[in-house]
């Protein structure tokens, strides 16, 4: 593991307060004065090592404070498609980089594959972070990578992200549960809507739960479909909310009858999350969301 000081660090951290600080009111404290209030310093990063780290929703601004600092000590990472180019530039120069995602026209460099870079680098005494989109414990493959790495006795360390769905949500300016709307909160991979596969539709349709779609936006029509044949109405509120967080962020706001039409007049960019709910309703009258049919982000 290259040897960073605890100063250096420091100094990075702080720096990264003060990009946060930038766009606050000019009531808010001078970016400079902002210190990072990490109460029995800072951790170690150690080689032999691998991190399971949450990149967040794409907006370099969620990360945690672990995330950075362990992106910043890493003597290598391995990151996905997901991960924003904000986020990468807080790589060092000097770090090792392994991109595992999809590229265009190219399948996904196979699991097996990806596990085996890991316990190689870390087998080298290298401190490795695997950087994943959102939170790594979401839809994530994070099981199988802890896997390899147990079976190769590899130490592994999870740091979580902000999934996708809490920055949907927070980006349009709705909860995702509410004491009067939705006690439950189910989040749920499209990917069940495959021919092989079908979602429990009767168990999915229920007026006091949140449903998130993840990996969806080829599904919406059968999303709606099956949510109104299980029982749910016609005017139930849907949201699609792609590339959350982001300044490319666009949204669709409209209900289970409605949304297949609206997707097909103004289609959606990947990745995108499907949120169906009564919460879907306080778009409208919320400050963030405005009264939409199709909305650019405001953004904090
Ligand atoms: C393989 S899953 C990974 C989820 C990730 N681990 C998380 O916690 O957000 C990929 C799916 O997450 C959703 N997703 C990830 N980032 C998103 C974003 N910025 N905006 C909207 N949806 C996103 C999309 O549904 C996408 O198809």
């Amino acid at each position: 593991m290259r040897a960073l000081s605890r100063p250096l660090i420091l100094n990075w951290l702080n720096a990264f307060m003060r990009m946060l600080a930038r766009g606050c009111s000019s009531s808010a404290r001078p970016a400079e004065e902002l210190h990072v209030p990490l109460r029995g310093g800072l951790g170690q990063c150690r080689g032999g090592q691998v991190y399971l780290v949450g990149a967040g929703s794409g907006d370099a601004e969620l990360l945690t404070l672990k995330a950075v600092r362990l992106l910043m000590q890493a003597d290598a990472v391995v990151y996905d498609r997901l991960v924003g180019d904000d986020v990468l530039a807080l790589i060092p120069h000097h770090t090792e980089r392994y991109y595992v995602g999809k590229a265009r026209g190219h399948h996904s460099v196979p699991q097996d594959e990806i596990g085996a870079l890991m316990v190689a680098l870390a087998q080298q005494g290298k401190s490795v972070v695997r950087l994943k989109g959102g939170d790594p414990a979401v839809f994530g493959r994070m099981g199988e990578e802890l896997d390899a790495l147990a079976a190769a006795q590899v130490p592994a360390t999870i740091v979580p992200g902000i999934t996708a769905a809490s920055a949907a949500a927070a980006c349009m300016g709705i909860p995702l549960t509410d004491r009067g709307h939705a006690q439950q909160l189910r989040f749920v991979t499209a990917q069940l809507c495959r021919e092989e596969g079908t979602p429990d539709w009767a168990s999915l349709a229920r007026k006091d739960e949140t449903l998130v779609f993840y990996m969806g936006l080829s599904k919406v029509a059968a999303i709606c479909q099956g949510l109104r044949q299980a029982g749910l109405p016609d005017e139930w509120p849907i949201m699609l909310v792609a590339n959350a967080s982001q300044p490319s962020q666009q949204s669709l706001v409209g209900s289970l009858a409605s949304m297949p039409d609206m997707l097909a007049k103004n289609p959606l960019p990947s990745p995108c999350l499907i949120v169906v709910g009564s919460v879907v309703q306080r778009v409208a009258t919320s400050p963030a969301g405005k009264s939409i049919d199709v909305c650019a982000a405001s953004l904090l």
